[in-house]
């Protein structure tokens, strides 16, 4: 099993990671859904809505979202589709609490959402326990991401299906530079002006820039066994949505 640092993408400790990233969106759980919004330009809302429909959620479903954070993912299923039950999951507890003030405040609009402290490396649910599986902005913080990819593909049912969205990188080189630039100065400033943490934004741009781009990331879910994998660019590639299937 390698573990990595997802800052830099270099082997290191599991430990090394998931400290930073546990007491990054501790310090940001309040702030976070602000931050998203205003930094993507607005393009949060389309991006998620893409991850929903790219993930074709039936009324019948069981529904894992994993690294959920607040519940933007699972709070724009419940807009869009009526699954039978989704199961929030998130390994930072403070993010989960904003998710389930959001469920108080009526998010889930009738849709049964249960929310869940879950470490992605070590998902706690007997095998072929969902028909879907979604993870917005998650893998890239995860240090031993092949296990947690080998973990979603355990707890879906023969036929289901993972959905990913994840920032990557745009293949054509201006839209790359732009982007890096953006990653470099832009994304720390809006961070500073939002949480008051300007080094917790500039972790956020270079695990973006450490983490595999579109192929690669690609060839690692057909490495942990899915099948069917495709990938949808979004604006020029900044971020990107993978969606596989496992076998039958
Ligand atoms: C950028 S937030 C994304 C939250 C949400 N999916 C969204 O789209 O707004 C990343 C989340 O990944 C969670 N996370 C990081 N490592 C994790 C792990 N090993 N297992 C589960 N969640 C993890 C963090 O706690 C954080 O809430």
């Amino acid at each position: 099993m390698t573990t990595i640092d997802t800052a830099t993408g270099r082997e290191a400790p599991a430990e090394l990671s998931e400290e930073r990233v546990r007491d990054i969106f501790t310090g940001i759980a309040g702030q976070y859904e602000k931050f998203n919004h205003f930094s993507s330009f607005g393009q949060d809302r389309r991006w998620l809505r893409a991850l929903v429909e790219s993930a074709n959620i039936k009324p019948t479903d069981c529904v894992l979202d994993v690294a959920g954070g607040t519940g933007e993912v699972t709070f724009g299923i419940c807009k869009r589709c009526n699954p039978a039950v989704i199961v929030l999951s998130d390994f930072t507890p403070a993010m989960l609490d904003v998710a389930r003030k959001r469920i108080e405040r009526g998010d889930s609009r009738g849709v049964v959402v249960e929310t869940c402290v879950v470490d992605a490396q070590d998902i706690p649910f007997e095998d072929a326990s969902f028909d879907v599986v979604t993870m917005a902005y998650g893998i890239r913080n995860i240090p031993d991401r092949m296990r947690a990819l080998q973990e979603i593909r355990r707890v879906l049912v023969p036929g289901g299906t993972v959905a990913i969205l994840e920032f990557s990188t745009p293949p054509f080189p201006p839209a790359r530079a732009f982007y890096n630039a953006y990653l470099k100065w832009g994304i720390p400033a809006w961070g500073q002006h939002f949480t008051g943490r300007r080094d917790d934004f500039v972790y956020l741009g270079n695990s973006i820039k450490a983490f595999p781009d579109q192929l690669s990331f690609a060839r690692m879910l057909e490495q942990a066994g899915f099948q069917n994998v495709k990938f949808k660019n979004l604006a020029f590639g900044a971020a990107c949505i993978h969606t596989a299937r496992t076998g039958q």
